[in-house]
């Protein structure tokens, strides 16, 4: 299987261009392909009402963003593409069509998945050249934000086929969920259409509005679903005996039975209801605004969750471990100028950064230069594993000045210089620039080496004090910064 440097979409509505948006983001080119030319503009849209949720999900140094080229040629995409992503509507007949048509114009060695929410993968691979290459690879709208894609192989599709799939799909930060075994529906629109189908009966019988319904899921069931499924929360409720007590006690309720199995009827009067009840809750916002507000709340879900490791959370800390370990072989393909400070973060100014004298708010500069200290000390062997043997460099102070303003949309990046370093002190000395170059922050750091069991100072390990001695030693040239060792005083 190739080695993906280039996404090639076939039909670019709501999921192309949510593929198009991640995987640019990720450093992958894309090529998008509609039978309808005029979708170029709307996929170009798409990816820019993406971007500002997407720059907010990890401040791990990103590759160069991919480049987006659009063809209403769907055979000229397919010769050219890495790997393949149908996106066409729903319907068997033309996805097998052009599925068919597609796989004589890509390489054997290309692999071709579908976005398809229910169609099973042995039917779609029915008329293909190569169809062992087929998979399907199920997202969830938006596609640049969520990390689940089901995997399904059909009868004809190879192992190597799904297990190509599961690495792309991985490296654009998403969490490949293999399913064992194609079915209908695959796994989550199954169980997303069971409740899917209780909300219409409610609705239906006049129980309940969509949005009491809505309440019913965010107030509760969806805060906890977030970091743990059904199967484990109900473990949960059934107290120290866990499931087998859960099943005793709650088991004879699926025999009475709550849940009505076969969906109501789409009557006129079941549309409406269900339309007029979710313009209500939509209270006069777009659905841009709502899929603005939407993309913010899945952003800082995920970054939650990452501090606990779980679901969403753990997909963006191996994710963010991957991005700096690829910074740190892109950096060492084309080293710096080791005597000049290393230039380790680049981000832009985030909207929530903000504050009222529209400025970048004091403690978010602290962050920015911690990111920077964070970058330092990955590339110096001080990370996830260094750390688990019970030992870090603790913060013991740290001077910020403020030289210049820093607004919204500004870009930013840090440069680092090693003032002083032995076996338990580093002393480090940050510059925050804007994109033109004005320098407008600077930061002092002192950090002391800490046995984490204990909480005294301890010397660190012997290879990360010689990178450290290493780096410090080629910027044993520069200047002594003017601000640094300055303290606070007014000149009387
Ligand atoms: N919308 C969702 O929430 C969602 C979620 C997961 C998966 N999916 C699946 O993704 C697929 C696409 O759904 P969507 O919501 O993006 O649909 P959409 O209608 O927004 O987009 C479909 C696009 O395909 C194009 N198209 C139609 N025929 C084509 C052809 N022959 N060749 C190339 N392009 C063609 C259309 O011009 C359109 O731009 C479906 O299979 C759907 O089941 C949708």
């Amino acid at each position: 299987m190739r080695q993906v440097r280039t996404l090639g979409l076939l039909g670019t509505g709501v999921i192309g261009g949510g593929w198009a948006a991640r995987a640019l983001h990720f450093g992958i080119d894309v090529i998008a392909a509609d039978v309808k030319p005029e979708m170029e503009g709307w996929i170009r849209g798409a990816i820019a009402n993406a971007e500002p949720a997407l720059a907010r999900l990890t401040s791990a140094p990103l590759p160069p963003k991919g480049t987006l080229t659009f063809t209403a040629d769907l055979n000229a995409m397919a010769a050219q593409a890495d790997f393949i992503q149908e996106n066409i509507p729903e319907q068997i007949e033309l996805k097998q069509r052009v599925l068919a048509q597609v796989s004589r114009h890509a390489p054997a060695a290309v692999v071709i998945a579908s976005s398809t929410s229910g169609i099973m993968p042995s039917d779609l691979q029915r008329d293909m050249l190569s169809p062992e290459r087929l998979i399907v690879g199920h997202p969830f709208n938006p596609v640049y934000l969520l990390p689940l894609v089901e995997l399904v192989g059909g009868n004809r599709t190879s192992e190597a086929s799904l297990e190509a799939a599961a690495r792309f799909y991985t490296y654009i930060g998403m969490h490949p969920l293999r399913v064992r075994r194609e079915i209908p529906g695959h796994l989550t629109d199954r169980l997303q259409e069971a409740l899917w189908r209780e909300i219409l009966h409610l609705v239906n019988d006049g129980v309940a509005t969509t949005g009491e319904l809505d309440e019913s899921i965010i107030y509760g069931p969806g805060l906890r679903w977030a970091g743990m499924g059904t199967n484990q929360i109900y473990h949960l409720a059934g107290g120290e005996a866990g499931m087998r007590h859960m099943l005793a006690q709650f088991g004879p309720c699926l025999k009475w039975p709550w849940t009505k199995l076969e969906a109501p009827e789409l009557t006129d009067r079941l549309i409406d209801r269900m339309v007029e009840g979710t313009s209500a809750q939509a209270a006069g916002r777009s659905i841009r605004e709502l899929e603005r507000l939407r993309d913010e709340y899945l952003v800082a879900i995920q970054q939650v969750l990452r501090q606990f490791d779980i679901g969403a959370g753990s997909t963006l800390r191996a994710l963010e471990i991957r991005l700096y370990s690829d910074a740190t072989t892109r950096q060492a393909i084309r080293p710096e100028d080791p005597r000049q400070p290393l230039r380790l973060v680049a981000t832009p100014v985030r909207p929530d950064w903000i504050d009222y004298n529209g400025h970048m708010t004091d403690y978010r500069y602290l962050q920015v230069f911690g990111d920077a200290v964070d970058a330092l000390f990955r590339r110096v062997g001080i990370d996830e594993q260094y750390r688990a043997k019970g030992r870090a460099p603790y913060t013991v102070e740290t001077h910020v000045t403020y030289l210049a303003e820093v607004r919204q949309a500004d870009s930013l990046y840090v440069t680092t210089q090693i003032l002083a370093v032995d076996a338990k002190r580093l002393q480090l000395f940050h510059r925050l620039h804007r994109a033109d170059g004005t320098l407008a922050a600077t930061a002092e750091q002192m950090f002391v080496h800490v046995d984490v069991a204990s909480g005294k100072s301890s010397p660190m390990a012997a290879e990360t004090l010689a990178k450290l001695e290493a780096i410090r030693a080629a910027h044993a040239g520069l200047p002594r910064p003017p601000e640094a060792g300055r303290a606070i005083g007014m000149r009387r």
